[in-house]
């Protein structure tokens, strides 16, 4: 390579690291493999070393990854939060452990701990009580997360027992075990929600987020691995693991104390193993030298100390024929192409099926019928095929097609700018989606709608009875009709009816959840209700004014103006509504506790720093006054907080609006 070229990788890697480094750490969904970012990182390293005059500040062998988020208070870490040396093999194990010899002599031990695949945690403990909770986030200072972390029952708000420093912090993995992540990703399938790829990244997503109610929701658990105190008693980490049990916290009892590094090697084949009959997912072993003093002696490189290292474990991987590829059309007409396989036993399951995610993965793979394909099951539940083996290919190996044409209706498909998921776009008339639609809608999240099952509403589909929503509030005039199936008496058709007509009392936001609108899920719906309070608001709202409400983002907003623009749409509301479903949020449930601010009205717009917009609307709300969806001569005040959209407070200053900050609302309530 010439100079200019090494320049130019230097550069491309800094960038394109940097960039996964933001999507692992802050959006937590990550697209390359930890073996094939810790490969490119070492490439960067090894050229960085030999052209230091090329070196950038940005670069990620620099810093350890992560950023901060805007919407939490950033807090700087005593001690940073650093990461570990990654190692793949028993000979870079060997090395570490030579490294380690020749630093402090022959007389040691480690600790071989496991290392849980979630989101490290730094706890400040301060006379016994928890101070505060914070992410990493750039390993030198990051979010306070602390009422969510609240919420997790296995932190210790205040500490048991006694003789604890008077100040320390503890560090620790949040994580979240696989049996209530499947169950609780299941559920956000079934409502529409994105679904998580891995446990890791819906704690990650949990502990993130802005509400804190939300998160006591979903069950999270952390173990805590390592204790930083200035007052320090023990003199070994085991100690001070066997020391911090007894004050309450959640230490793992799978380590142990290892002699040599064949110990450690031991342990290390022992849980690659068993690792697959834990309740949660593990990527690797860390490994640590025990005692204290030992480990300042080794101290620290920039990013990680000497004193310590990880074993990744590789993901499982096995090869097996690909039989046929079939493709899935979903309730909102997301195509979804899924590999049918000769079954195979991989990390303890018996693996039938692989998710090929879009067109560009099978376009990525080259994939043809017949094929003999490797399938990993990683950090993901759902097993996916990650490479082919061609070399095994038959000559005559048909080369797999994306069709063009939905697989259910035979309308073209269609793929937005930038998606990668193929639609099929005839909501109308592609079968899957019509049931999938209605049987959404009766569901128990939705409108709960007791005496109709989803196997119901796809019987009454195929004889032609229901073909829209609306639909089902007039199944009562087809009664004669109903009674002449099997299997339906005429109990059970007065138990259908009653429930359907129940149904109408079901409040806003399950009528608005049970629309089946793309990414407006629960607390989409949740969040759309309480703020705009009746579908007309929110039916004519612009982009501006959905992305103002909380936790509604870009492509929510996108989602809903598409829906509404739609007169198909909302002519079915207006049957709705003339059936008597209700479109409005019922105002009987805001308790006052002033009327301070009786007859003002407010618009709340951007981040603040102490405040969530939920708190601040409640806050508004609870004391006599209103918050309005859209900025008019009507408004008396735009409470702003950081990063307001621009055109919002143009207008506020054209129509003389006073713009006043959270403080400021503060102190009208004093
Ligand atoms: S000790 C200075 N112990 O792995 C030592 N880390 O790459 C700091 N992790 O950020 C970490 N299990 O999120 C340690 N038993 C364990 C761990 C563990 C998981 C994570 C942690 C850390 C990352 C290091």
């Amino acid at each position: 390579m010439s100079l200019f070229e090494i320049k130019e990788r230097i550069d491309s890697l800094v960038k394109e690291l940097n960039e996964h480094n933001y999507k692992y750490y802050v959006l937590a969904q990550p697209v390359i493999s930890d073996i094939e970012f810790d490969k490119k990182l070492a490439e960067l390293a090894a050229l960085e070393k030999e052209y230091p005059e090329y070196l950038d500040p940005e670069s990620p062998t620099k810093k350890v990854g992560g950023d901060i988020t805007r919407e939490f208070q950033t807090v700087k870490h005593k001690w940073p939060m650093l990461s570990l040396g990654n190692t793949y093999s028993e000979q870079e194990l060997k090395d570490f452990d030579e490294r380690v010899h020749k630093a402090i002599g022959d007389n040691f031990e480690y600790v071989c701990e496991l290392k849980f695949d979630g989101l490290s945690i730094s706890l400040t403990y301060e006379n016994g009580k928890l101070l505060r909770a914070v992410t990493r986030g750039d390993g030198t200072q990051g979010d306070d997360v602390t009422n969510n972390a609240k919420t997790i029952h296995s932190i210790p708000k205040i500490i048991k027992g006694s003789g604890f420093p008077e100040s320390f912090d503890i560090r620790g993995e949040v994580f979240m075990h696989r049996a209530a992540f499947e169950k609780l990703n299941n559920e956000r399938i079934e409502n529409n929600e994105m679904a998580y790829a891995n446990p890791r990244n819906f704690a990650s997503g949990t502990l993130k987020m802005q509400d804190s109610s939300e998160v006591a929701k979903r069950p999270l658990d952390c173990f805590l691995y390592f204790l930083y105190t200035d007052q320090r008693t023990y003199t070994t980490h085991w100690e001070s693991l066997e020391t911090v049990k007894k004050w309450g916290f959640h230490v793992c009892d799978h380590t142990k104390l290892c002699k040599n590094i064949e110990d450690v090697i031991e342990f290390i084949h022992y849980w690659d193993e068993k690792r697959f009959d834990l309740s949660y997912d593990i990527d690797g072993i860390v490994i640590k030298v025990n005692n204290y003093d030992q480990q300042e002696e080794l101290g620290f490189t920039a990013k990680s100390p000497r004193w310590a290292i990880s074993y990744k474990y590789k993901a499982q991987e096995v090869e097996t024929i690909l039989n046929e590829v079939t493709y899935q059309v979903g309730r909102t007409g997301a195509v979804t192409p899924v590999a049918n396989l000769k079954p195979v036993f991989l990390a303890g399951t018996t693996v039938k099926r692989a998710t090929l995610h879009n067109a560009n993965e099978i376009k990525r793979l080259d994939l043809h019928i017949g094929d003999t394909v490797l399938v990993e099951k990683g950090g993901e539940i759902i097993p996916k095929v990650i490479a082919v083996n061609t070399a095994k290919r038959s000559a005559d190996a048909q080369s797999v097609i994306y069709p063009d044409t939905c697989p259910e209706c035979g309308s073209n498909l269609i793929r937005k700018e930038g998606e990668a998921v193929h639609y099929c776009p005839n909501d109308e008339g592609c079968p899957p989606q019509i049931v999938g639609k209605m049987q959404h809608f009766i569901s128990r999240k939705a409108m709960n709608i007791e005496g109709l099952g989803q196997e119901t509403i796809e019987t009454f589909y195929n004889k032609g009875f229901i073909e829209h929503i609306s639909d089902l509030y007039t199944l009562y005039e087809k009664e004669d009709l109903l009674k002449q199936l099997d299997r339906f008496g005429e109990k059970s058709i007065r138990n259908m009816i009653e429930g359907i007509e129940k149904s109408k009392q079901m409040p806003f936001e399950k009528v608005l959840f049970g629309l089946g609108i793309r990414y407006v899920g629960e607390t989409v719906a949740k969040k759309l209700a309480a703020h705009f309070k009746d579908i007309d608001s929110l039916m004519n709202a612009s982009f501006d004014e959905l992305i103002s409400a909380d936790e509604i983002g870009e492509r929510i907003a996108e989602s809903l103006i598409e829906y509404f623009n739609e007169p198909r749409h909302r002519e079915q509301i207006e049957i709705l509504r003339n059936h008597g479903l209700q479109f409005e949020t019922s105002g009987s449930a805001t308790v006052l506790n002033s009327n301070k601010l009786e007859g003002k009205s407010f618009i709340i717009s951007g981040v603040f720093e102490k405040y969530s917009r939920d708190e601040l609307k409640d806050l508004i709300e609870t004391n006599g006054g209103k918050i309005l969806s859209s900025i008019s001569a009507k408004l008396n005040y735009l409470v702003a907080g950081d990063n307001m959209g621009p055109s919002k407070l143009e207008k506020a200053v054209k129509l003389q609006i006073p713009v006043i900050s959270d403080e400021d609302l503060m102190s009208m309530l004093q």
